[in-house]
Order: C-alpha cells, then sequence, then structure tokens
C-alpha cells in the first residue's frame, strides 16, 4: 500500500467507519446520511440499487428494509453476494438486464430506485460528467418503467451542463425533488445527489410522452449545446445518441 493511501485513509473518517461496521465501501455512509435526512426506505419496501458494486448501499438498503423487504442491485461489475440481496451483474441501459430486473420482481414494482452510478473516470471532468448526466438521465428513464406510483428515485449527480434539464425532467416526474450533499461527499467533490419523492402517476404536461433522456437533449439544443447524432463508439451500449460528444454551438 502507498503512503498517500494511508494518509488519506487516516484522514477519512467515514472510510475508518465503514471498515470498522463490515460495509464494503465508504460510501454506505452517503445513504445512511441521506436516509437520516430524507426516511426515504421503509421497512418492507421493494429496491433497486442501480450501480451497486462493491455493496455498500446494497447492505444499507438490507439493513433498511428488513427481512420484509427486497433489495436487487446491478452493476456491469460482478459483486459478490450479500445476504439478504440480490445481486446482478449487467448494464442498466441493456435491455436484457431490465429483463432479469422484471424476472425477479415478478409483476411487483419498486417502491425505491437508486443509483449512485459512475462512469469509468477518464479525469476529463466535462467528459466524465457529460456520460454521469448520460447514464443518471438514463437511469431515470429505467426508474419510471419500474417505479410504483409514490415511489422515490435517488441519483448522484455532477455539477456541470445539462443539470438543470435533469432536474427538470425529475420534476416533472416527482412532486418533491431537491438537491442534498451527504457529509461523506468528500469537500473537494462536486458531486451532489438529486432525491426525487413521490412519483406521479401520471407525468407533468411538458414530459408527457417524452422520455426522460429526450428532455435533456432538447434541454441541451436550448443551452447552446450540440450533440453528436452519430453511434457512442461504444457498441455495447443500445442508444443511437449520448450525451457524451457535447460540443457548444459557438466553439
Ligand atoms: C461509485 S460506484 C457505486 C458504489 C456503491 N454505491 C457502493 O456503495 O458500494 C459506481 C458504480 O457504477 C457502476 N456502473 C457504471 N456504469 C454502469 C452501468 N451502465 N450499469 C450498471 N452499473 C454501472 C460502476 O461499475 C461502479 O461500480
Amino acid at each position: 500500500m502507498s503512503k498517500r493511501w494511508y494518509q488519506e485513509n487516516r484522514r477519512d473518517p467515514w472510510r475508518r467507519q465503514a471498515k470498522s461496521k463490515g460495509y464494503r465501501a465508504r460510501s454506505a455512509y452517503k445513504l445512511k446520511q441521506i436516509q437520516e435526512k430524507f426516511e426515504i426506505i421503509r421497512p418492507g419496501d421493494a429496491i433497486l440499487d442501480v450501480g451497486c458494486h462493491p455493496g455498500g448501499w446494497t447492505q444499507v438498503s438490507v439493513e433498511e428494509v428488513g427481512d420484509e423487504g427486497l433489495v436487487i442491485g446491478v452493476d456491469i461489475k460482478s459483486t459478490s453476494p450479500i445476504e439478504g440481496a440480490t445481486v446482478l451483474q449487467g448494464n442498466i441501459i441493456h435491455k436484457e438486464t431490465i429483463e432479469r430486473i422484471e424476472e425477479l420482481l415478478d409483476g411487483g414494482q419498486f417502491n425505491i430506485v437508486l443509483s449512485d452510478i459512475s462512469p469509468k473516470l477518464t479525469g476529463r471532468y466535462d467528459t466524465d460528467q457529460a456520460i454521469s448526466l448520460e447514464l443518471s438521465t438514463m437511469t431515470l428513464d429505467v426508474a419510471m418503467d419500474l417505479l410504483a406510483p409514490g415511489g422515490a428515485f435517488v441519483t448522484k449527480i455532477f455539477q456541470g451542463v445539462g443539470i438543470e434539464g435533469l432536474i427538470k425532467a425529475a420534476k416533472d416526474r416527482f412532486s418533491n425533488v431537491q438537491r442534498f450533499a451527504p457529509m461523506a461527499s468528500r469537500n473537494s467533490s462536486s458531486e451532489t445527489y438529486l432525491i426525487c419523492r413521490n412519483r406521479l402517476p401520471v407525468p407533468r404536461r411538458p414530459a408527457r410522452g417524452l422520455t426522460a433522456f429526450e428532455q435533456v437533449l432538447s434541454h441541451l439544443t436550448e443551452v447552446g449545446i450540440n450533440v453528436d447524432e452519430t453511434s457512442t463508439e461504444d457498441e455495447e451500449i443500445e442508444i443511437n445518441k449520448g450525451f457524451r460528444r457535447l460540443n457548444r454551438n459557438d466553439e
């Protein structure tokens, strides 16, 4: 282990606490702080945890829903089993993954969709933020297919271009949408969470007949961002355009 790792570990109380309490990731404390403030999870709830690896949020979800609850975690990476939860390996934007989740739900619906999803970082903030916006928006669309009316959706967002479009799309689908930065998010980080509560039975008028993805695309156009309409390089991703290739009109 490097000297830097030891120094970060010593300075980071959340990492120390996570280790001592048996959580697989320090991010478990972010969900605990979201839960303390908003009390979104109730005993008996059915939760989908998107981007669950290594499993910190799934562990907290299992604790909160208790024996009567249902927790399904999904991640592109393989996650070691977590007692009380079902963990799947799959890409959340692939149809087969959604079908596997629906099979497990057996005709039911989720009360909560949690998403701590994060792309593999390139180190270029604008690119990482655009990919993250794309993933969060697509996860919101997945949540709309799987959530019960009155349900909640939580997603990580990174400050930057297009975020207001995602917030607007969320506000058209939930009666209460708030931003929250848990203490356990690093001080230097531009990460916050969008806490969306009370899914409306029918989206508000501007969103009717539109996906969140389509709404965010038109928001990007309105603020002067061109989104390249060609296929993404990642053939695994079943979309024909994404937010990852953004150009300002004036550049
Ligand atoms: C910050 S980590 C999540 C940490 C987790 N909440 C915990 O407490 O252990 C973000 C995860 O999102 C996953 N991810 C990124 N893109 C994804 C996708 N398209 N489908 C599923 N998972 C994805 C990554 O593999 C990564 O494990």
